[in-house]
């Protein structure tokens, strides 16, 4: 198969992350006979320095010519204690993801066997841990208007908006991977207070009838927060609004005992990009130290989600468990063992595929 692949490294780790996952990729596509090839392009804080725009038009062109977008991370922190700065990284993102149209973040958690003493939950808890989210991703609170603050600048405000489309569309989604899982939805919103959380709530009461096969329960956001810790394997797929999504995946992608483990695929009607879950980690910037598993897993995802290649996605998730296995693994995750570069780790993973 030919593969075209928009690579958007970013701030942060992000460069050095991707460059394993394009090792790992460039590796598989050797092994199974694809042509796969790479567009870099600029996003984040290093557009902005580049070209003042954290999500230029150039790069739009680039994500919109290739088949899929592989995208590390964005953030600088010589943005985030400025809150009068202009032009932020982040807003590079959601400019990105609103204008590719992915409106659903897939995230999923799942346990690796060799992994579960890192969690700061109890084995008995996590082992045999695996749903995943469906994180609404174009709208809500992140993008309603009005936003901003009043003449003064004495209040501020931002606005929750939902329309019974961008529920739906994100809901059918959520009904068909529970349809391939273990057929639970949960809808996690808060109905007993938000208005946009009861359109939530009717929305897939609507929809359930036609998926008799599917069990849907609906939960309290707060709850929710409560419960992913006191008993995960009580999920299977969960559907939720942006702001809700963005906290509760951080919270979940810890069970499996690190951060740096868990990817990500945003997918739309036309566009879709992987990336992991973890953000820009300054403090690793360039000591060859971060964990480039999320942005490796996602590649995978890539693989699955946007060339329906699931073989070859399957030899990168057996490579990266054969990997935490035998210890060839970065720093977050060694245990006290030797600890591996991020390239190191990245260099064994592409030998081995
Ligand atoms: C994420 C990030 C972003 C978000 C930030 C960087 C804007 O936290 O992808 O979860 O809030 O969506
Ligand atoms: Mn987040």
């Amino acid at each position: 198969m030919e593969m075209n692949i928009a690579l958007l490294p970013g701030d942060g780790i992000g460069p050095e992350v991707i460059q394993q996952a394009v090792k790992v990729v460039k590796a598989v596509g050797e092994k199974f006979g694809h042509k796969i090839h790479f567009e870099e392009a600029a996003v984040g804080a290093t557009a902005i320095d580049q070209v003042g725009n954290p999500y230029p038009d150039a790069t739009h062109e680039v994500c919109l010519r290739n088949d899929a977008v592989l995208f590390g991370a964005i953030g600088d922190p010589k943005y985030d204690n400025d809150p009068k700065a202009k032009i932020r990284p982040e807003q590079g993102l959601l400019e990105m993801r609103k204008k590719l149209g992915l409106f659903a973040n897939v995230r999923p958690t799942f346990t690796f066997p060799s992994l579960l003493h890192k969690s700061p939950l109890k084995r008995d808890r996590i082992e045999g841990t695996d749903f995943v989210f469906l994180r609404e991703l174009t709208g809500g609170i992140y993008f309603g208007e009005p936003r901003g603050r009043n003449e003064q600048g004495t209040k501020a405000f931002d606005t929750n908006v939902y329309s019974k489309e961008e529920i739906s569309r994100l809901a059918i989604m959520g009904f068909e991977f529970a349809m391939k899982r273990r057929k639970l939805l949960t809808c996690v919103d808060k109905a007993n207070v938000l208005a946009t959380s009861r359109l939530w709530r009717e929305t897939v009461q609507e929809l359930a009838p036609n998926y008799p096969d599917v069990k849907v329960e609906y939960e309290f956001v707060d709850a929710v927060a409560m419960r992913l810790i006191q008993w995960p394997k009580a999920y299977d797929v969960l559907i939720t609004e942006n702001l809700f999504g963005d906290i509760l995946t951080d919270e979940a992608s810890v069970i499996s005992g690190s951060m740096g483990l868990m990817p990500s695929a945003s997918l739309g009607t036309d566009n879709k990009l992987f990336e992991p879950i973890h953000g820009s980690y300054p403090q690793a910037t360039g000591k060859n130290i971060a964990n480039p598993l999320a942005t490796v897993l996602s590649a995978a995802m890539m693989f699955e989600y946007a060339f329906g290649l699931d073989a070859e996605a399957k030899v990168i998730s057996d490579v990266v468990n054969l990997s935490l296995e035998k210890g060839v693994v970065t720093e977050d995750i060694a245990d006290g063992g030797k600890a591996y570069g991020t390239s190191e780790v990245g260099d064994w993973l592409a030998e081995n595929v």
